[in-house]
């Protein structure tokens, strides 16, 4: 049977269908006929710059685009080594490899599933340049010991807050704790938009006014300056909808921390039990983009949660040392809170509109498959 509770939200734009033709007429229309680079964009760079508290955010093609912006700014090439976490998107290795540097992976954090600072520092040599921590799930990757690690070596960090927007820790935005961040604006992120989008954040003006040229071919149109660079632009109407919606990401985010709440309270009896590991989720922070247990019969209970019409997901199921693309970067080593939660995650519906009812629904479905399996 099809899920009727999928995991992913179901027609996401339905009530957004004004705003998108809002969004379309006032681009379409305007006098300047500029669909990348105009105004628009330039209003959400603003928003988001101020919202995060950093001086520049250059909007670009997706959050991929930017991470490969900001190596290329700085300068990592071959020869530069980037640690980056063994679990996670696929994007935050392929980048590091397209530049021709060496990816060193780290392992994570068994309750954050965050790059492990201590396993960072086991992992810089003379050659590494930056750290690449991504965060993931609903605890951001620990900054502040991964940004003090990197001024005692002298590396720069890259900040992958692609899920992360309006995610805080200490009070300090997800983004703007690395050298430079990046959010992603791809449908199921956190604001999600018509299509595809990204946005570099930093306060540092040598790195935004690179990624500005470099986004657009490299070259400077008025001195013809440049290096070589790439199309990753942000388009107008794309940025347009993004103001537009605007005023409805805090509501968005606060229902998904009210929702991850709810389960972490109906769910305690399966953990207490011993049978589920529930995700750790800071009190007092505003963010929880996927809400994910761990279980070892995490397969069993997502095909009985399917055959009661529950979708479910499966984050990154191979963890990137494994995947065969980056295997030559990790031969012979292992990372095994990596293997842990690509093996055992299961990660339960957190999409806004979701009522109590399904919730409780949800959750007593799980509460009912272990009672089931451990009488
Ligand atoms: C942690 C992380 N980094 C980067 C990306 C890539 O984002 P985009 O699709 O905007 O390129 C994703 C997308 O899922 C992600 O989860």
């Amino acid at each position: 049977m099809s899920a009727t509770l999928p995991f992913f939200p179901p027609a996401v734009f339905d009530r957004h269908r004004e705003m998108t033709l809002r969004a379309i007429f006032d681009v379409g229309t305007g006098p300047d006929q500029r669909f990348f680079g105009g105004d628009a964009v330039a209003e959400l760079e603003r928003r988001i710059a101020a919202a995060a508290g950093v001086r520049h955010a250059v909007a670009c093609a997706n959050a991929t685009g930017g991470l490969a912006l900001v190596l290329d700014a700085w300068g990592i090439t071959a020869g530069d080594e980037v640690i980056v976490p063994a679990y996670g998107c696929q994007p935050v290795v392929d980048t590091v490899v397209e530049q021709g540097a060496t990816p060193v992976f780290a392992d994570v954090d068994p309750r954050t599933f965050t790059i492990d600072p201590a396993a960072v520092a086991a992992a810089v040599t003379p050659r590494t340049a930056a750290i690449l921590p991504a965060h993931v799930f609903a605890t951001m990757a620990d900054m502040p010991a991964l940004v003090d690690l990197a001024r005692r070596h002298g590396l720069r960090v890259l900040e992958d807050a692609a899920v992360a927007q309006g995610a805080t820790l200490a009070g300090r935005a997800a983004g703007a704790w690395g050298d430079a961040g990046v959010y992603s604006f791809s449908q199921f992120k956190p604001f999600g938009a018509i299509g595809e989008g990204g946005i570099v954040l930093t306060d540092d003006e040598p790195t935004a006014i690179r990624c500005r040229r470099l986004r657009r071919a490299g070259t400077d149109d008025d001195t013809g300056d440049g290096a070589v660079g790439r199309h990753s632009r942000m388009d107008e109407v794309l940025a347009r909808f993004l103001s537009l919606r605007w005023a409805e990401l805090d509501r968005r985010l606060s229902r998904k921390r009210e929702i991850a709440a709810f389960y972490q309270h109906r769910l305690r009896p399966v953990a207490e039990a011993g049978v589920v590991t529930l995700p750790l989720i800071p009190d007092s922070e505003p963010w929880c983009h996927v809400y994910a247990i761990m279980t070892d019969r995490r397969d069993e209970l997502r095909a009985h949660l399917a055959a009661r019409g529950i979708g479910s997901h499966i984050y990154y199921p191979v963890t990137l040392p494994m995947q065969p693309a980056f295997a030559a970067y990790a031969s012979g080593m292992t990372f095994p809170h990596a293997e842990a939660v690509a093996r055992d995650n299961l990660a339960l519906p957190v999409w806004p509109e979701l009522s109590e009812n399904d919730l409780a629904y949800i959750s007593d479905s799980i509460i009912e498959f272990f009672g089931r399996h451990t009488a």
